[in-house]
């Protein structure tokens, strides 16, 4: 097979020397001794892969400057609302690869025993949810609003335990925060039909069980924003932008990891291409038809198990 220049090590070697030789060394010297020392030992690779990056593509000023705007922009429209910096680097699969390393790292200390699994945080998480009894409801619209209507045949019961993963004893004090679009994919803060925080809650689980349950909606798959940059790169990259079906949590309790995750609806037909790359079989969940409570159509259950601090 024929190589192009860029795919052949001979040709890369070439446009590497082509360019000062001793330009990144120099850039790397010029740190100093007070430098923070985790950015000491990581900034000399940065470097180098940033330089090389540049060097092997051969970049020119106007393509860095459309990627400094791409970034510009996305930090203009990122609100304690949206995180569209955090978006693009959802899609360039950066936070799911950062979540495996985190991950690794945690098994090769021995400390996460057969903890569940994390997975990316996403743009649309928002700090201080409505702090809840288990058991409450996390709809906040009024029952007889168009948003209650249309929800109302994906009213879901979510419920499970917080247990250590190293004894299975439940985790005293834990709190589940969740969140999830609703059943047309959109976020509260996407959507001028629901009121503030609605389908966000931080739920308390029991003491003594760990168990916890949850009044929300059976989510959809939905399309991540396409009104900004992570929107724009994907379509430039000819990608889809779908995400499977999910609910997200923050899950904690006082002496372990907090835990961030997602649960997928394991019928979803994205499951297997999510636009993100943040799926684990771990994680997929089946929602079953609720019988004999009619504030839910829905049930779903899951467990978390988190590591020791
Ligand atoms: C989300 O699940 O909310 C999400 C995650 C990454 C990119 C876009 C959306
Ligand atoms: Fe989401």
């Amino acid at each position: 097979m024929a190589l192009s220049g860029k795919e052949d090590g001979g040709a890369d070697r070439a446009a590497k020397t082509k360019y000062d030789p001793e330009f990144t060394d120099k850039v790397i010297a010029a740190t100093g001794p007070k430098a923070l020392p985790r950015l000491k030992e990581i900034m000399p690779s940065l470097l180098r892969h940033l330089h090389d990056f540049a060097r092997d593509v051969d970049l020119t000023v106007a393509e860095l400057f459309a990627g400094i705007e791409l970034i510009n922009e996305a930090g203009r429209m990122s609100t304690d609302k949206r995180n569209e910096t955090g978006m693009l680097c959802d899609i360039l699969g950066l936070e799911s690869l950062a979540d495996e390393i985190s991950s690794k790292l945690l098994s090769d200390s021995g400390s996460s025993g057969t903890a569940t699994p994390s997975t990316v945080l996403g743009p649309f998480y928002r700090a201080n949810a409505p702090l809840l009894p288990s058991g409450s409801s996390i709809v906040y619209a009024a029952p007889d609003s168009p948003w209650s209507v249309q929800a109302a045949p994906w009213l879901t019961h979510l419920s499970g335990r917080v247990v250590s993963a190293s004894t299975g004893e439940p985790a005293a004090g834990a709190v589940v925060d969740v969140w999830m679009a609703d059943a047309r994919g959109l976020y509260e803060q996407q959507d001028a039909g629901q009121p503030e925080m609605n389908l966000r809650g931080r739920v308390r689980a029991d003491e003594a069980t760990g168990r916890y349950a949850v009044y929300c909606v059976r989510p959809s798959a939905y399309q991540v924003p396409r009104d900004g940059p992570g929107g724009r790169l994907l379509e430039l990259l000819d990608r889809h932008p779908y995400r499977p079906a999910h609910m997200h949590f923050v899950v904690t309790a006082p002496g372990f990891r907090a835990l961030t995750t997602q649960v997928f609806d394991r019928d979803d037909e994205h499951v297997r291409d999510d636009t993100v790359f943040a799926v684990k079989d771990e994680l997929l969940v089946k929602f079953e038809p609720r019988e004999g409570d009619d504030r839910a159509r829905w049930t779903v259950e899951y467990d978390f198990a988190l590591s020791e601090a």
